[in-house]
């Protein structure tokens, strides 16, 4: 099974900045550097893995974070990472090809700067262009709000033009189904300025641009948290487990918990809150 070569690591919540449309909570756990080591030593002894994915939180805030890096990239490991391109760290890592560098920009200048906070969005486009120049793999990630979504053609003639071609993924607000549902990651943060999209803006974004989650989903990978539970995606509420299981265990339940699913979503009544969206969609897409 492909999902079985990536792995999603989580190592904090805290994080250098205080976006005002941020879902997640900024709770204290921070796993060490040895922890995530250890994990992936283990895993590697049941399965091959290929690609680490580390989200946040800011992992560039974490002093070990660059050493950990290169380690794993020593050890043949793709990193993804993603980023919100305020702290420039780097020169510290050393195998540029052997990183995906996921970076944060919401939109154009005065919009991500009013999510985010003023001289973020030259902070991570300078990151960007930086990256680059040193042989990094970049991509962007995208908030989408019905106010940036007029925006979009204008957002990405500006990246096409500042950084060359780049692959960008909207991330659709998190809608309020889906705050509503997730024990955890559930903070509403400011409305005004930020509108959640209409179930119809929704359903034409998934269908004109690359998005997450994806319309066809499978958008699931074995996901260490920052408090040590494991999930099965980077969405996860329902464990399957935790850092001090066997990775057998944590694979067998990863399985069963698919082979639950009819649909190509770990948590099928979940669905990131987009269950009625994606199955309507689904329907139309079958008329
Ligand atoms: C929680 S952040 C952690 C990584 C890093 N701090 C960053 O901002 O890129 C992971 C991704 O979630 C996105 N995100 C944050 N709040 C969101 C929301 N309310 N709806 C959808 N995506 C959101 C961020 O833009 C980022 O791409
Ligand atoms: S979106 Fe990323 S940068 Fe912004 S507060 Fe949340 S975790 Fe931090
Ligand atoms: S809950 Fe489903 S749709 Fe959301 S990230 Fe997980 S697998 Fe993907």
């Amino acid at each position: 099974m492909n999902a079985l070569y990536h792995l999603y690591i989580n190592p904090l919540e805290k994080c250098n900045l205080r976006c005002r449309i941020c879902y997640t909570r900024k709770s204290s756990p921070i796993l060490t550097e040895e922890q995530i080591l250890n994990f992936i030593y283990r895993y590697q002894k049941e399965h091959e893995v290929q690609t680490v994915t580390l989200c946040g939180g800011e992992v560039f805030a974490l002093p070990y974070m660059t050493h950990c890096i290169n380690i794993l990239n020593q050890e043949g490991i793709f990193i993804q990472v993603v980023t919100n391109g305020t702290i420039d760290r780097l020169d510290e890592l050393e195998r540029p090809n052997f990183v995906n560098l996921i970076v944060s920009v919401d939109g154009l200048k005065d919009y991500h700067d009013k999510n985010r906070g003023e001289g973020n969005f030259n902070k991570s486009i300078d990151f960007l262009k930086k990256a680059r120049r040193l042989g990094f793999h970049t991509e962007i990630f995208s908030i989408v709000t019905r106010q940036n979504l007029k925006q979009i053609d204008e957002f990405e003639k500006y990246i096409n033009g500042m950084l060359g071609k780049t692959d960008i993924t909207y991330h659709p607000r998190k809608p309020l189904n889906y705050l509503k549902q997730h024990p955890v990651s559930n903070i509403q943060g400011d409305v005004e300025g930020f509108d959640f999209l209409t179930k119809e803006e929704l359903i034409v974004l998934m269908k004109t641009k690359k998005t997450f989650p994806p319309k066809t989903l499978g958008c699931y990978q074995i996901s260490l948290m920052s408090d040590g539970k494991v999930y099965g995606c980077c969405e996860g509420f329902e464990s399957i487990g935790t850092i001090n299981d066997t990775i057998k265990h944590l694979i067998e339940s990863f399985k069963r918990k698919l082979q639950k699913s009819c649909s190509n979503c770990i948590q099928p009544d979940f669905m990131c809150g987009m269950k009625e969206i994606l199955n309507y969609q689904v329907d139309h897409d079958r008329d």
